[in-house]
């Protein structure tokens, strides 16, 4: 076990903000973080778990300790002409993940690749894009309480996934740090989904009539390669807000005022959703840079770092495009980012 003070966190973060953890360490398995969490390090620090950094926005030094999930592994739990069960690792990469079972001809991730961050961050948010979630595919998780050092299952139930939610962020917020996710995919019969328009554009332009999982998962790299900057690039987060649920009739005043909002169906019954890119779009930011940060010229909801971004800067820039889209429409946008004081 190997603790180092004063750690720069700059290239752990994909937004890339340079900031120091007190305290910082990495685990490989299961063992080595019971032992961590034991260590008065630990018991005498706040704790921060972290996977890709993709998520998170440090707005200023974090006085504790990070500890990077790094255990790796990929397990066939079960396998059948028909389904394979898998369980990974936390720490491995999520999109490495992606191209492994797509290598494999399992299906069922196909629309979540090029997603940044690693596997064991993935069911605290929930991930998902192109009309697919984690939780479509996944069976259960291992994760280790930090108080105790107990390892515990979580069926799909006691996850309580909802659109980028879990009981993670909930009423488990800080309490467990996720060690391995267990998946059921596809091994024949796979069960696609096309619906989302901009594959199925891309596939017609492709010419490919019958695509394959491995033809989908290419389509979903063409558009986020596209539409998204790349991280290694240009320092952000993905999506910086979420896109808020609002009930049916308040969304009708909305569009009295405003006939051309784009909306979706939501995730609970009786609410619309509305795309908050569009909202901070119609509110004039998009492109907009105000010192170190900005929006990306072709999606508003993403957040940049224009080079030496703090994270206080980039948290009062969303803050200022969350009060105009307040002021403009009366909705309220909340981050999907996880803000660490
Ligand atoms: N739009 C605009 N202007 C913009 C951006 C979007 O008007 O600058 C409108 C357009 O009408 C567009 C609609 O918003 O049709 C939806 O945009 P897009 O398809 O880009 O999706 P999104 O709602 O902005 C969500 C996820 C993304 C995911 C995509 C594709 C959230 C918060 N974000 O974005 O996830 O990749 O759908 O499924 O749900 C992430 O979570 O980090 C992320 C990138």
């Amino acid at each position: 076990m190997n603790f180092q003070s004063n750690y720069s966190l700059k290239n752990l973060n994909t937004f890339g903000i340079d900031a120091k953890a007190k305290s910082f360490t990495e685990v490989n398995s299961e063992d080595e973080l019971k032992a961590v969490l034991q260590n008065e390090k630990a018991k005498q620090n706040r704790i921060l778990p972290l996977g890709g950094g993709s998520n998170m926005l440090f707005t200023q030094d974090f006085e504790g300790l990070v500890i990077q999930n790094s255990i790796q592994g990929l397990e066939i739990i079960e396998q059948s002409e028909k389904e394979a069960i898998i369980e990974v690792g936390g720490g491995e990469n999520w999109h490495e993940f992606v191209l492994k079972t797509l290598e494999n001809n399992w299906g069922g991730l196909e629309n979540l690749s090029l997603i940044p961050g690693t596997v064991g961050a993935s069911p605290i948010q929930n991930i998902g894009a192109y009309g697919v979630e984690l939780k479509d595919t996944f069976v259960s998780l291992r994760a280790m309480e930090i108080t105790t050092g107990e390892i515990r299952e979580f069926t799909h139930q006691e996850c309580n996934f909802g659109y980028r939610e879990s009981i993670f962020k909930t009423d488990l917020k800080g309490k467990y740090i996720i060690t391995k996710v267990t998946f059921r995919l596809t091994h024949s019969n796979h069960n696609t989904n096309i619906s989302y328009g901009a594959i199925s554009q891309v596939l017609k332009e492709w010419e490919v009539e019958a695509p394959t999982v491995q033809d989908i998962s290419r389509a979903v790299i063409s558009i986020r390669e596209s539409k998204l900057p790349n991280p290694t690039e240009i320092g952000n987060c993905g999506s910086f807000f979420k896109n808020p649920e609002i009930p049916e009739a308040e969304f009708e005043k909305v569009k009295a005022n405003f006939p051309n909002i784009v909306s979706y169906p939501a995730s609970k019954s009786g609410f619309i959703k509305v795309p908050a890119g569009w909202l901070i779009e119609q509110c004039g930011w998009k492109g907009k840079k105000v010192g170190n940060v900005g929006t990306f010229p072709k999606q508003a909801l993403v957040i940049i770092n224009l080079g030496n971004a703090t994270g206080e800067e980039a948290k009062n820039f969303a803050m200022e495009i969350r009060k105009s889209v307040w002021n403009k429409f009366g909705i309220e946008i909340n981050p999907e980012v996880n803000l660490i004081e």
